[in-house]
């Protein structure tokens, strides 16, 4: 089944200059991108984005690092895309996911893990609504 997927390049992947080597990996991989823009976001923003973990005892940090900087927002569309991208990504803590994923080969951490991807179709949605809106 064909879907559409929400991705962030988060700010350590546009600081670190990993973002062509993030994004060939979807290319490689046969996913297409249907949008695709470099923006920085404020607080407002980023509570909308993550509105489910706001209350959480990470999301201070948290808000502070995806507001940081530059960040690269995109949609992808493929087959499965949306479980299909969660693969390549790899487990949340980059300490712990596996080898051959973006986070298991570039990352060290559970925040700057590089990229966020929409975990289900209701996820993708509304992630979808609120970055691209008119998409
Ligand atoms: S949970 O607990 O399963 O709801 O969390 P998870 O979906 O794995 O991660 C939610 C996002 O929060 C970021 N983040 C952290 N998660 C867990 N623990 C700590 N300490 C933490 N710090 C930051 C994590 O990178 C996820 O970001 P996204 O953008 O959704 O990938």
């Amino acid at each position: 089944m064909t879907q559409r997927t929400f991705v962030i390049l988060k700010p350590d992947a546009v600081r670190r200059g990993l973002v062509g080597e993030v994004l060939s990996r979807f290319e490689a991989k046969g996913l297409s991108i249907v949008a695709m823009e470099q923006r920085t976001i404020d607080g407002a923003m980023a509570d909308q984005h993550y509105a489910e973990h706001v209350e959480r005892d990470f999301y201070p940090p948290l808000r502070t690092f995806i507001t940081s900087g530059p960040l690269v927002a995109l949609v992808l569309e493929g087959d499965e895309a949306i479980d299909v991208v969660r693969a390549i990504n790899g487990a949340t803590d980059g300490r712990k996911a596996a080898p051959g994923t973006v986070r298991g080969d570039l990352s060290l951490s559970n925040r700057e893990n590089l990229v966020h991807a929409s975990d289900s179709a209701e996820s993708a949605a509304r992630e979808l609504a609120l970055w691209f809106p008119g998409l």
